[in-house]
């Protein structure tokens, strides 16, 4: 076992490594860390029950253990309290948790009723929308004359398609977007490794509680006037015999909002990176993008996971690949170091390579009971938006140097992608048929 002995700040122990993941400035390159974390694997943080995992066959079996629960209730770190500095004060969740930090049977039975709205076929239904916000899209880069592959596709296109399948108003979407983006480091591992809450507590409380506010007005609207909309729907909805909530209603398309937008955001934006110095993999989404598409977004997930990893509770005393784990215990779960483990991923695992047999295996959207809802919904954004950047974007390059990082940890994409192009084609062009060579 491995006992984390490095004292603060100072090289040589495993804690610096769990510190330096923390840095902003390895945001562009955090991989070659979790390589050294899946070396030394397990790593216990000192003073805390922590311990981190990062290679494939440890993740993956704490996510398919009932005994790996998600509700932070079963974690000493989210309980312990600390003097009143603060500096070990933990941070529980000020509002009602949604179903993704519970555990059967209520997860199970929150899930299935949000369920119906992202199944594969439900999700198909919304191709014609997504392709035309996506031809929108570029069709005002193309009139502003500048593209930021961030600020004017990756990012406002997810928000816009999960406020329509919730049936919310599209025209405060960057009201939405900032507020999600802020609650985007709730989840980064600050707790875990260092004891303190990510930075900004008070602005993201702020960010909740509104957003929290809005979906309520918005509840309460439905209530009294239904609509043909996801939370009109959830509202009526029942299970094992009760009517949910108006807060679970709330919690729920709070989550979903937030889950089905900055991940995707970053799914979108490490992408459009990638395919910047990849022009055959452009050109294979040009020619063929039926087959190109769903292979390139595979592997895309699996070399740039949009959620870097997830965190689990020992429920009762345990055992991961032979490591006593003990009941109270916080899993952290390196699922960007799975992702790229050579015992599974052969070849080069660091290499981009959308045809290797065994991509699919990756566990960026999770695996188990919390399997991502919107993973149809995720690969369906990502495959149009590379489709149509590549049949329309001509010769994409980045303007400026390197892309900056946002600070997020678990949540990591560029902040920014300004691309200079030799023009935008017409969006009359068939998307299923090859460009024409222009
Ligand atoms: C394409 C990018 C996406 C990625 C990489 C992603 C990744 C993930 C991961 C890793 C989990 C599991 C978290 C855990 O086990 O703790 C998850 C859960 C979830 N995701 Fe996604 N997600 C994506 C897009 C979406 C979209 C578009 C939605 C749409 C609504 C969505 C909704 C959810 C929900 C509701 C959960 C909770 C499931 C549960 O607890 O049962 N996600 N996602």
């Amino acid at each position: 076992m491995n006992r984390v002995s490095g004292a603060a700040g100072t090289r040589g122990g495993d804690e610096w490594v769990l510190r330096r993941i923390l840095d902003s400035e390895v945001r562009a390159d955090p991989y070659p860390l979790y390589e050294e974390v899946r070396a030394a694997e397990p790593v216990w943080v000192r003073g805390r029950p922590v311990v981190v995992f990062a290679s494939y066959a440890a993740c993956g079996e704490v996510l398919r253990d009932p005994r790996a629960s998600n509700d932070r209730g079963h974690s000493l770190l989210f309980r312990q309290t600390g003097p009143a500095d603060g500096n070990r004060t933990p941070s529980p969740p000020a509002e009602l948790p949604s179903f993704l930090f519970m555990d059967p049977p209520r997860h199970t039975a929150l899930r299935r009723l949000a369920a119906p709205d992202f199944t594969p076929r439900a999700v198909r239904r919304l191709t014609p929308m997504i392709r035309e916000l996506i031809d929108d899209l570029l069709d005002e880069a193309a009139a502003s004359g500048r593209l930021d592959g961030v600020a004017d596709l990756a990012s406002p296109l997810p928000v816009t398609v999960i406020c329509r399948v919730l049936g919310i108003g599209t025209g405060e979407r960057d009201w939405y977007r900032t507020r999600s983006s802020l609650l985007g480091q709730a989840v980064d591992p600050y707790l875990a490794f260092l004891g303190v809450p990510a930075p900004g507590l008070a602005r993201r409380r702020q960010a909740e509680a509104e957003l929290t506010e809005f979906f309520s007005r918005l509840a309460a609207e439905r209530r009294a006037r239904p609509r043909d909309d996801m939370m009109s729907r959830l509202l009526a909805a029942e299970t094992d015999g009760e009517r949910l909530t108006d807060e679970e209603v709330v919690t729920t398309c709070r989550l979903l909002l937030n889950a089905g937008h900055e991940t995707t955001v970053s799914l979108i934006a490490n992408g459009l990176l990638t395919l910047l110095d990849r022009p055959e993999t452009l050109a294979a989404l040009r020619d063929d993008p039926g087959t190109a598409a769903p292979a390139v977004v595979e592997e895309m997930l699996r070399l740039q996971p949009p959620l870097q990893l997830v965190h689990r509770h020992a429920r009762e005393d345990m055992e991961v690949r032979g490591t006593p784990v003990p009941r109270g215990t916080t899993m952290v779960l390196l699922l960007a170091g799975a992702n790229r483990d050579g015992a599974v991923f052969g070849g080069c695992p660091h290499a981009f390579d959308a045809a290797r047999a065994e991509g699919s295996q990756h566990l960026s959207f999770g695996l188990g009971p919390h399997y991502c809802l919107g993973a149809p919904l995720g690969r369906l954004e990502a495959e149009l938006a590379f489709t149509r950047f590549a049949q329309r974007v001509v010769a994409p390059r980045l303007a400026a140097g390197p892309p900056g990082y946002r600070p997020h940890v678990v949540l990591r994409g560029p902040a920014s992608l300004p691309l200079s192009t030799e023009g935008i084609r017409d969006r009359r062009m068939p998307w299923e048929a090859a460009a024409p060579d222009t």
